[in-house]
């Protein structure tokens, strides 16, 4: 089905709903609402800039509510419903990106879903986001910064005489027509070699474009409990990034269909955007919902301070 196009950004957060969200804040509104229904009935067309989102891969991740092992083919026709659903809802200029991963025994899982967007969308930039990296120094060149091996991030370290750990998922930048500018340099960094800036035309500044290997760490944690409850989420640097490289003056409203402990909302937050986002557990809201909070505090308290 071709989906429909769309006029630009409305006033997303005004759309005309009966539905109350579980929570409000700042900017930020969070519903407990399946997603495609909540895009369908709560969002106006097109009045979404940016997308950023990980939905269950369907691997048997034990979710507190949501059964992740579904027949393949009816988890892939869901997955293309949602695929519709956003493209509806985003802006002609918009971004979507979709960070999915495999598993060793079945790493065709992100490859099947982003084949199941290509009906509704271009497939604009494929990231690889990189959870751990070993470069050794012999490997680096002369660079003066650099003064051993580096082995950093970290990974579920798997014991198996066939398979090599996996450090890496993906996020699949797509569009609607694959011509949406990008802010390359909002997620830029700095040139390890100075001499480049000036030698070529366009390093006028000394950050260059890092490509389309991320390397996002998970944030260090030591009581999962308490400090991350939830089982699959992804680092706030992961949305912030995509956000950024968007292009924060066109990123005018940001969704996350998929919003778990409200990773994507923290990093709206982060960067004065209005986000809204869909939820179906009431318990991974509370934790999104008291995550918001705790940062609004903290942040009107480092406000106050350097008043
Ligand atoms: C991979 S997790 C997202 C985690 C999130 N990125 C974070 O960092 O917290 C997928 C989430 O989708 C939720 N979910 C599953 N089906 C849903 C649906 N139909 N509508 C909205 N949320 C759903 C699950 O409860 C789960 O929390």
């Amino acid at each position: 089905m071709e989906p429909p196009k769309t006029t630009g950004p409305q006033d997303t957060l005004q759309a005309p709903s009966t539905v109350a969200p579980f929570f409000e804040l700042n900017g930020v509104k969070l519903y407990q609402e399946d997603c495609v229904k909540g895009m369908r009935d709560i969002l106006q067309p097109g009045s979404i800039d940016v997308v950023v989102t990980s939905p269950p891969y369907n691997i048997g991740i034990k979710y507190t509510k949501y059964d992740d092992i579904r027949p393949r083919k009816e988890y892939l026709d869901w997955i293309e419903r949602v695929g519709v659903a956003v493209s509806r809802v985003l802006s002609d200029k918009g971004s979507f990106f979709l960070n999915v991963g495999g598993t060793l025994k079945d790493p065709w899982i992100p490859l099947d879903i982003a084949q199941r967007m290509r009906e509704t969308f271009v497939l604009q930039n494929t990231i690889h986001w990189i959870k751990s990296i070993a470069i050794p120094k012999k490997d680096v060149g002369k660079y003066e910064n650099i003064k051993g091996d580096i082995a950093v991030g970290h990974y579920k370290p798997i014991g198996s005489r066939r398979f090599i750990n996996d450090a890496h998922e993906y996020i699949f930048h797509f569009t609607k027509e694959g011509d949406v500018e990008l802010d390359r340099l909002a997620v830029g960094i700095p040139y390890q070699d100075k001499s480049n800036i000036g030698r070529w035309k366009k390093a006028k500044q000394d950050l260059r474009d890092r490509g389309n290997t991320w390397f996002i760490p998970y944030e260090t944690i030591w009581d999962r409990e308490t400090q991350r409850p939830h089982p699959s989420t992804f680092p706030v640097s992961l949305p912030e990034m995509c956000i950024k490289v968007h292009g924060l003056e066109r990123a005018r409203t940001i969704l996350d269909p998929f919003m778990g402990i409200g990773t994507t909302a923290m990093a709206s937050l982060r960067l004065h955007k209005p986000c809204v986002g869909f939820e179906i557990d009431a318990n991974y809201l509370q934790v999104a919902s008291d995550r918001i909070k705790k940062f609004r505090s903290l942040d009107l308290w480092e406000r106050i301070k350097h008043r």
